[in-house]
């Protein structure tokens, strides 16, 4: 009933976590590859390991999270050795997050998993907020199409974008049309809204940056939404779109669905409730479309009415 599809890689399940939430390690992502969960998505990989910000840098509030990591990770080798030891064991499509710290970095990093035997696919990630002196790349477009310029005259496999969120119809329209360049498997929208502040009485709640950091959870679900949907009506139907943002229940996984996404990450209500939520996201989606009379996502994926 909630199998779905992105460049003709099949999934049994159409929720997954977000990159950054219970994909740390072998452990964590063990536990979400045996979920109910139709894959994961690994931590973002640098080239080699770090230990990311000071702590505090991690706050859930009532509304939703605020983070400032910092890129913690265990480098790419790591994760790449993971992914490629467990298709080995089952059929299922990884995803490997990765993000350079320059550009020649997340070439070197694509040269080596495009020369390795992975199947999966990669979410390159052009949208972390959080290391300070590094813009969120993806809000720079002639930057980013020089990138994928590069990154597709030699990457082979199913590659897609982790976005930041958009804000202005015009910067819909001058993103699409540098993704719909090239040959993209998805992009997934949205990441964290970077750079907000949480305050509890008179002060912050991380350390890093004095406070800021990106933002997830409620805060951002009508936001992921329009994202979602914007790029739904300008790309090209090849670049599937993964939504993300604002998950907590199968009232939410349904309405990113509705508005174009094949496949919906969680991740501020995974961080609170572990890896049992994608049973229950499953089974209250599934409760919404017997309701509806809907068989499968494909029913009602992108069909969002208008007024
Ligand atoms: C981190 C946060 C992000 O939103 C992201 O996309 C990548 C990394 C982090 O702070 O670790």
């Amino acid at each position: 009933l909630l199998n779905t599809t992105i460049a003709g890689y099949e999934f049994d399940n159409c929720l997954m976590n977000a990159a950054g939430v219970c994909c740390y390690d072998h452990e964590e992502l063990t536990m979400v590859d045996q979920s109910s969960a139709g894959t994961f998505v690994t931590k973002s990989a640098t080239k080699t390991s770090r230990e990311g910000n000071p702590l505090p840098r991690y706050q859930a509030v009532p509304l939703g999270s605020i983070n400032s990591m910092g890129l913690p990770n265990l480098g790419l080798d790591y994760y790449l050795d993971y992914v490629r030891q467990l298709e080995k064991q089952t059929k299922k499509t990884y995803f490997l997050s990765m993000t350079g710290l320059s550009k020649e970095e997340t070439l070197e990093m694509l040269k080596q998993v495009e020369l390795s035997d992975f199947k999966g696919m990669v979410e390159l990630n052009l949208s972390c907020p959080n290391v300070p002196g590094k813009p969120q790349l993806a809000y720079d477009l002639p930057t980013t199409e020089n990138l994928l310029t590069e990154v597709f005259a030699f990457f082979t496999k199913p590659l897609g974008v982790k976005l930041p969120p958009y804000f202005d119809i015009a910067h819909f329209d001058a993103a699409a049309e540098v993704y719909n360049k090239f040959p993209l498997a998805f992009v997934n929208c949205v990441n964290s809204i970077g750079n907000g502040l949480i305050i509890n009485d008179e002060t912050v709640v991380i350390k890093p940056k004095n406070g800021f950091g990106g933002i997830g959870g409620d805060y951002i679900k009508p936001t992921a939404l329009a994202n979602v949907h914007a790029f739904y009506q300008r790309l090209k139907p090849s670049i599937k779109i993964i939504g993300t943002g604002g998950v907590k229940t199968g009232r939410d996984v349904f309405e990113h669905i509705l508005c174009g996404a094949s496949m919906v990450q969680v991740g501020t209500a995974l961080e609170k409730e572990g890896v049992e939520i994608f049973a229950r996201l499953s089974q209250e989606l599934t409760e919404i479309m017997q309701e509806k009379g809907y068989q499968t996502i494909e029913d009602f994926r992108g069909k969002l009415q208008y007024l």
